[in-house]
């Protein structure tokens, strides 16, 4: 496989879709729910997956396409190539905000993370990484991330988790709170990721996240020693939904091991 020309052809792929998403601000934006009235969808993630599933499809047809709106292929193995594709990652934010949200792309072979982008669309931020070779920030490698302890640590959380909830004892979430540093919660688990990986957060944890959510910031984090699982300390579950965690090395242990109790 030819990693290079395929690297070349995401990035450019994604900026386009970045322009095209910037232009869309310009006209109406037709806003719709999913599975709640808090899961929002609009006629532009749905127009940036058409996107890219298109030329995809045209330039590498044998490759297989996973995308959040669900205009790509059914997936049920991750043999071949697949690409891992949110069109919008921070669909609140997009239509609350009119930023803080990002195309999130992983591409995969056989199960292996090969190539991983993360484009901040309106602060023109492109994060990626090609398995082997090094992380970058724009034009910028990322250096490795060294150990930090919880004490000095700035946690990626949502309120959802101090919320009753069917994951978690909250008495241990509420003392790794307390413990910590600080907490941040930006709204974009493509962009938190990113920010781990960057060392402008140290960790960041979610309940339940899908495979688009994370494929490309997964490669971004390893490239850069960064520990990405479960709350298990597994791989992530990269055909549906899964825990998440991403956070430095030693950091990751700490808070899997000691303030994580599940209850399933
Ligand atoms: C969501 C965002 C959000 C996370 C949700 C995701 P979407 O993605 O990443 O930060 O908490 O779990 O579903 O729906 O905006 O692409
Ligand atoms: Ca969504
Ligand atoms: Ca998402
Ligand atoms: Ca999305």
């Amino acid at each position: 496989m030819k990693w290079g020309i395929i690297d070349r052809y995401a990035k450019s792929l994604i900026k386009e879709a970045g322009h095209k998403t910037r232009v869309s601000f310009f006209n109406q934006i037709d806003i719709d729910t999913k599975s709640s009235a808090n899961d929002l969808v609009t006629n532009i993630d749905k127009e940036i997956e058409q996107f890219f599933i298109s030329r995809i499809k045209r330039d590498f047809p044998d490759h297989k396409i996973l995308g959040e709106e669900g205009f790509g292929d059914v997936v049920q193995t991750l043999d071949g190539v697949v690409w891992m594709l949110d069109p919008i990652d921070g669909t609140m934010n997009f239509i609350h905000q009119k930023r803080n949200f990002a195309i999130s792309l992983g591409i995969y072979a056989e199960g292996v993370g090969m190539l991983g982008y993360i484009y901040d669309v309106m602060r023109d931020d492109f994060y990626h990484a090609a398995k082997d070779e090094g992380a970058y920030f724009n034009d910028e490698r990322l250096p490795q991330l060294e150990i930090t302890p919880l004490e000095e640590a700035v946690i990626g959380i949502n309120a959802s988790w101090v919320a009753p909830n069917h994951f978690v004892d909250n008495e241990k979430i509420i003392e790794l709170i307390r413990t910590c540093r600080g907490t941040r919660s930006y709204g974009s688990a493509a962009l938190e990721l990113a920010y781990v990986s960057s060392g402008r957060l140290d960790a960041y944890m979610s309940m339940r996240l899908s495979p688009w959510d994370v494929a490309g910031g997964i490669v971004i984090a390893q490239e850069v020693g960064a520990v990405a699982t479960n709350m298990k300390g597994d791989f992530p579950h990269l055909l549906g939904q899964d825990t998440f965690i991403v956070a430095r090395p030693g950091l990751h242990q700490d808070i899997v091991t000691n303030y994580i109790d599940l209850k399933q």
